[in-house]
């Protein structure tokens, strides 16, 4: 039988950017290594963009666009030729899953189940619904006629982060492709991978050369020669606060491009003693704080659980942490992969001496995992009797450590809740309707689960409010990030 690592030994691991729809080195011909987080293995050499690539992609960007040999095909047109690139991204699914995992270390079970199956339902969903929806009449006096009409913006930067390379990818280039706009994409230095693959899928699919452009090279170098494009029109980010915050002053600062931001959080998930079912609320909370390494920007991080039921919600908790444990994410059985670099672990262990400083008491983990592999595990972390001063409870980790906190009155659970700069996702659990209703409203956060935390679907708007960014990725909103509203007044008779 072939294993996933004979096939990763076949693989080819790319690293040429994509531009006008060739695959080609960066003009300055600088490359960077990509190690994968799995065992250190070198996968291959990466281009290195800079704003000389940037100016060159954007250049192609632009052509295509003006020239409208993609924003004036029909919405129809551009609706076949993305359900075709949706479809092809699931026959190369195999391929797409093992690129992703070698990069980024996710376990390969969920690169084919979410990552491919999310990625292509995307654009697949984006595609069927550009030719369905309608312009706007305005309700004006009988001597004009006022058209409100939606238009592509134009050139869309698109920067993305190493969690979900691809499926972040394709929350932006699935609406701006499909309302019509070019795009260049930047994928993360740490996971450019599929993204470069996915390129070369959109060709193919008949997304025509100069459309879909994909420059992978380091934040600072690429990322920044985007964000400060003069002719860039939109940009549309996922990653830290930090650099959320430079992205709008480089927007500011250039051409008052568009920027739209998803970043951070640090979710609070709110566990009262009336929770209509108790196993359910455990499971939900350790299985999505420890999904994809907890390296999610709405991981349920900060877990609040009424006083009463603490000890109970803890054991029960603990029995199930073990299944956590990471494994070879090149083997279908395992559920927990590796940290994506050594950077990152680098982190992950730094906050988690911040928890014993703070006199956080560790229940589980605690430590690095797997290290004869040479790659970057992290043994699934409880920290109790966190408080809500404490480092770990008030910084975003990005690694499979939960915090836990207590309470014994709602209105003091949502209080904190809401005591941070972060308003990403939030969690409440109680058999009381109205408890859950008020308690939801109070919740300063983009998305509220009410008994339950894995609510996902491409029909619901994703985003944060605070400092968890602007705007909206995945829905029928995300047009709006892509799109200008155009008034066309008409005088009649
Ligand atoms: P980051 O924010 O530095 O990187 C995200 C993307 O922005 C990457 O493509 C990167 O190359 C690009 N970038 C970096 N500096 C830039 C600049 N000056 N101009 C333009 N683009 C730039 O995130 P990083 O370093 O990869 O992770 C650091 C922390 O950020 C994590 O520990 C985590 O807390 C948070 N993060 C949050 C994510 C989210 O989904 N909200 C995703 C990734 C990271
Ligand atoms: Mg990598």
């Amino acid at each position: 039988m072939t294993t996933w690592h004979d096939k990763a030994a076949e693989v080819k691991a790319d690293g040429r950017a994509f531009i006008g729809g060739e695959r080609v080195w960066a003009k300055s011909e600088q490359q960077f290594e990509n190690l994968s987080p799995i065992d250190g293995r070198k996968l291959g050499m990466v281009a290195r963009c800079d704003s000389v690539d940037v100016d060159i992609a954007v250049a192609a960007a632009r052509a295509a666009f003006e020239d409208g040999r993609w924003a004036r095909k029909s919405p129809a047109q551009r609706k076949r030729v993305l359900v075709k690139f949706a479809d092809l991204m699931q026959k190369h699914g195999q391929e797409l899953a093992l690129l992703e995992t070698l990069d980024m270390g996710k376990p390969i079970k969920y690169s084919q189940s979410v990552d491919v199956n999310s990625a292509a339902n995307c654009i697949r969903w984006y595609g069927e619904a550009i030719d369905k929806i309608y312009d706007e009449i305005a309700p004006t006096a009988a001597n004009s006629l006022a058209l409100i009409t939606r238009e592509a913006v134009g050139v869309v930067a698109a920067i993305v982060p190493w969690n979900y390379p691809m499926l972040m990818a394709a929350w932006k280039i699935g609406p701006a492709l499909a309302a019509g706009n070019s795009v260049v994409l930047k994928p993360s230095e740490k996971s450019p991978l599929t993204a470069l693959r996915l390129a070369e899928i959109a060709l193919e699919a008949g997304v025509p050369p100069g459309v879909f452009n994909v420059l992978p090279g380091f934040g600072h170098e690429a990322g920044a020669a985007l964000a400060l494009h003069m002719d860039v029109d939109c940009i549309g980010f996922t990653g830290s606060t930090r650099i959320g915050k430079q992205i709008m002053q480089m927007a500011g600062q250039s051409n008052l491009k568009r920027a739209w931001t998803e970043l951070g959080g640090k979710s609070a998930n709110i566990v009262c003693a009336d929770c209509p079912d108790l196993d359910a609320a455990v499971e939900a909370s350790i299985g999505s704080i420890y999904f994809n390494q907890g390296e999610s920007c709405n991981a349920p991080s900060r877990l609040f659980v009424e006083e009463s039921i603490k000890d109970r919600f803890l054991e029960k908790a603990l029995a199930l942490v073990p299944n956590f444990a990471p494994g070879d994410p090149l083997d279908d059985n395992t559920v927990m992969g590796a940290i994506v670099d050594a950077t990152q672990l680098k982190t992950v262990m730094g906050y988690i001496e911040a928890g014993h400083a703070d006199g956080a008491r560790l229940l589980a983990g605690g430590k690095q995992a797997r290290t004869e592999t040479g790659g970057y595990y992290v043994e699934p972390t409880i920290f109790d009797q966190v408080n809500s001063g404490m480092t770990i409870a008030r910084e975003e980790i990005f690694g499979p450590v939960l915090s836990v906190l207590s309470f014994t009155d709602v209105q003091d659970a949502v209080k904190q809740a809401n005591a941070t700069p972060y308003g990403l996702h939030a969690a409440v659990w109680t058999a009381d309707l109205s408890k859950a209703i008020q308690t939801s409203r109070a919740l300063r956060a983009g998305t509220v689960h009410v008994n339950q935390y894995d609510g996902d679907d491409i029909t619901v708007p994703f985003g944060g409010y605070k400092q968890s960014g602007n705007g909206r990725d995945k829905s029928l909103h995300a047009f709006d990030k892509y799109t200008e509203l155009k008034t066309t007044w008409i005088q009649v008779g």
